[in-house]
């Protein structure tokens, strides 16, 4: 199995347990989102977690689509979704580049804490691009390391890495991230940090 499964399946039951960070914040993030959402969207959520985001989402639009790398983030969100009887989320285990879907599948692709945390963010970014419709929009919210003193841990992560004590994580800065997206074709629409050295949440758009 992928180390970065291994490391996700082996928190998922404690990552569930804790709570938000910061729930001011999550909620400004959840109500900007929902200012794009329209009841007949679809929408794909990679790197989904424990569900909670989609489940939330969910009475907004048609159908999401939320996958994630683990398997037992998955099991914990399919068990919340049956708990709270919301049939219009479909939860499986799937990486982004696993992902097999025509191009223009979706109207809205969420990607929260995640982009960090992929091999390859921009091989990520492009591939959110061909799956969205013509004005679709690509929500984040990404941590960027690069902005602070932690550019040291662009040293330390691969030792973790190598002895499977934490994920793996990318550092970059939010210029570099801003390119990321904008290179792959998304204008930014709307960006937003709730204090320095936070998460960056960027809605972009792809062009009509
Ligand atoms: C920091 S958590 C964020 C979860 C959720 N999006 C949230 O905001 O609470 C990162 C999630 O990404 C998943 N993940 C890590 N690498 C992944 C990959 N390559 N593809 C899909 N999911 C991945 C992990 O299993 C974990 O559930």
């Amino acid at each position: 199995m992928d180390r970065s499964a291994r490391f996700w399946d082996k928190i998922a039951e404690r990552y569930s347990q804790q709570p938000v960070a910061d729930e001011t914040a999550y909620q400004k993030k959840l109500q900007v989102t929902r200012e794009y959402l329209q009841p007949d969207m679809e929408v794909l959520e990679f790197g989904c977690g424990t569900g909670s985001t989609a489940i939330t989402h969910a009475p907004y639009v048609k159908h999401i689509h939320a996958i994630d790398i683990s398997s037992k983030m998955i099991a914990i969100a399919q068990g919340k979704a049956d708990a709270n009887d919301v049939v219009n989320v479909t939860f499986n285990r799937s990486t982004v580049d696993e992902l097999s879907v025509s191009d223009q599948s979706f109207d809205a692709v969420l990607g929260l804490s995640i982009l960090h945390l992929l091999e390859n963010k921009e091989e990520a970014i492009a591939k959110v691009h061909r799956m969205l419709k013509p004005g679709g929009i690509f929500v984040s919210s990404t941590a960027c390391l690069g902005d602070t003193m932690l550019r040291f841990l662009e040293l330390i992560v691969p030792i973790g890495n190598f002895f499977g004590l934490m994920p793996l994580v990318k550092v970059f800065t939010t210029k570099e991230l801003e390119y990321s997206i904008t290179d792959a074709g998304f204008k930014i629409d709307y960006q937003w940090q709730s204090d320095k050295g936070k998460a960056v949440f960027i809605v972009a758009k792809k062009a009509e």
